[in-house]
């Protein structure tokens, strides 16, 4: 049964991580692209694509609890986050597990505002937002368990791909 509920919540955050910004299509590009920093109005339009996410996503029945997901996804461990103001563990597992992802992936890659962190500068930020932004043992879960099989993963593909290129020429 274990066994059954863990592939539940492993493919429910799969889709949760595929999906949790499809509210974006509900809000210009002109705003989601803007260098600069946004006005308090664009950022109230931009927090909305949270509902509009859940709005999207509920009526689709295999796909109602990551429509929870959604919702939740930019809570803050400490209640400053949006849109319902929820604290610790009221946040849905799966929505903290995916603020600590979502943040370290758009960390470590080039915004229209900002270049990208290194890993290790993504990480010492996942630290400092531990307790306040995120849940601090998913920031440890992520950090000492899934970062490293991650990397590992990427290095290995990396050398997949260069003896590939080497057997082409
Ligand atoms: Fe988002």
């Amino acid at each position: 049964m274990a066994n059954v509920v863990a592939k539940w919540f492993r493919l429910m955050l799969r889709d949760a991580g595929l999906l949790h910004d499809i509210g974006k299509i509900g809000i210009s590009d002109t705003v989601l692209n803007k260098a600069g920093r946004l006005t308090d109005e664009e950022f109230k339009l931009v927090q909305t694509h949270t509902i509009i996410g859940e709005d999207v996503v509920r009526p689709i029945g295999f796909l109602r609890d990551v429509s929870q997901v959604i919702r939740h996804h930019h809570e803050r461990y400490d209640g400053r986050g949006y849109p319902d103001g929820l604290k610790g563990e009221e946040i849905p597992l799966a929505a903290r597990i995916l603020a600590v992802a979502d943040a370290f992936d758009a960390m470590i890659h080039d915004r229209v505002y900002r270049a990208a962190m290194s890993v290790d500068e993504a990480v010492a930020e996942l630290v400092k937002g531990k307790g306040t932004q995120f849940d601090p043992q998913v920031v440890d879960v992520f950090i000492e368990e899934v970062l490293p099989r991650k990397m590992e993963f990427t290095r290995q593909a990396a050398w997949r791909g260069r003896r590939r290129g080497k057997e082409q020429c």
